[in-house]
């Protein structure tokens, strides 16, 4: 550290630190809005599709008709998982989390892939369509291994969230229900330097490959106080059980200085622009799933922590009970999330190859002051 940087004050964990430019996303906390290359999220969710969204995502505009039509060809073409791979992840233990095998998938198809190492744009693309089509296909699997069942091919007939669907349970929902996987998986899919996109930009930013980016970035979402958190809700209620306990659980919480999984943002500080969107879909798919009672919980516990603490639920408030009353097991919730993420997660990879600039902050050393080597051991 030179001496100049001695007296800049440390931004521990990168507080308000602007860090590079991005046109991919811009999140306003203070007129709580988060805009895809301009669009905003919610209108974007209400009104297209996700492949739409990817497709902006990557190339900076929506699809026309035959580009989305290309792109959807192209994307059910890819979702079948190599038979090796499939193999080696039903060898994985059953209780190793599954952002593991998600993990431990994108390692072995990046290990496969000739291509690896081909960092142009164009192959970069190529790759965000493969990951984008097949990681549904591993955490299908991956759901109905833990489930004892046997896994069950993609469809190429079905769109994305219907094939998921399909996938994981033999059957496809009422629209209503594909609609909201749908309008979540658009919510998730961006979110500008997220930890788990910054750790994949700074992958990149060593002129490493696009797979070594995803890996670190499923490894920086799976925790709670990022992907984790939907997870995290869930075990919450089931934690608390009751809605009338809901007072005496937070107390509880409070005194042993944890905090409430949820609530809260980094950077949204009065609410989460994507959450009103979600919302009313998962009310929905709680009317046709019977989940009053669960409806109930929510809203008891944001009522609490709006009065006891000001803080206002975030994204994964809403997709914990979302994708619970779907029908998937809570620990595949932060796999879902990063089904969607890995849309945002390449696009970043894409542009961050483009500014080609390494990412290396300094710290300030505050250990032991310098001391001589003794000659004799
Ligand atoms: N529950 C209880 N208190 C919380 C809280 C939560 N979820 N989130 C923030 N706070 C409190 C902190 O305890 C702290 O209080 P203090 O100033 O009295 O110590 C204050 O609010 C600021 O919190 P801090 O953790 O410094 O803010 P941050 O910007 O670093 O945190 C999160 C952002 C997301 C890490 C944090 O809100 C959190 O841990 N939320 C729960 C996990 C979660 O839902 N993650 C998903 C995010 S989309």
């Amino acid at each position: 550290m030179t001496d100049d940087q001695r007296d800049t004050p440390v931004r521990r964990g990168l507080v308000g630190v602007v860090a590079d430019t991005t046109s991919i996303s811009d999140v306003d906390p203070c007129h709580n809005v988060l805009l895809y290359r301009g669009y905003p999220a919610p209108a974007l969710a209400e009104r297209h599709g996700f492949l739409d969204v990817a497709h902006l995502l990557w190339t900076g505009e929506l699809p026309d008709p035959a580009e989305l039509a290309a792109l959807e060809r192209r994307e059910r073409s890819l979702r079948r998982l190599d038979p090796a791979c499939e193999a080696m992840l039903l060898s994985l233990p059953t209780d190793c989390h599954p952002m593991d095998v998600l993990r431990t998938a994108v390692s072995w198809i990046g290990a496969h892939d000739p291509a690896t190492t081909d960092h142009s744009a164009e192959a970069s693309a190529e790759k965000a369509v493969q990951l984008l089509a097949v990681l549904p296909t591993i955490v299908a699997l991956d759901q109905r291994r833990r489930r004892g069942q046997r896994p069950i091919a993609p469809r190429e007939d079905l769109g994305h969230a219907e094939n998921v669907f399909h996938m994981t349970f033999g059957e496809i929902p009422e629209p209503e229900v594909v609609r909201a996987f749908e309008v979540a998986m658009i919510l998730y899919a961006e979110h500008s330097f997220s930890a788990s996109t910054f750790a994949a930009r700074t992958v990149t930013s060593t002129r490493s490959d696009l797979y070594s980016a995803v890996v670190a970035a499923l490894g920086a979402l799976k925790g709670e106080l990022h992907g984790g958190a939907n997870e995290a809700v869930m075990n919450q209620f089931d934690e608390i059980g009751d809605p009338d306990l809901v007072d005496e659980w937070l107390e509880a919480r409070f005194a042993a200085g944890k905090k409430v999984m949820g609530f809260g943002h980094r950077v949204y500080k009065r609410g989460d622009s994507r959450v009103p969107a979600l919302h009313s879909r998962m009310r929905q798919v709680a009317d046709l799933r019977g989940g009053r009672a669960l409806m109930a919980h929510y809203e008891v516990l944001a009522g609490a922590m709006l009065r006891e603490k000001g803080l206002r639920p975030n994204l994964d408030y809403a997709a914990g009970p979302l994708f619970h009353l779907m029908g998937f097991d809570t620990p595949m919730f932060t796999a879902l999330f990063a089904m969607s993420r890995i849309s945002g997660w390449t696009a970043h990879v894409i542009e961050q190859a483009s500014h080609d600039v390494l990412i290396r902050p300094v710290a300030r050393y505050d250990g032991k002051a310098r001391r001589e080597v003794s000659a004799v051991r």
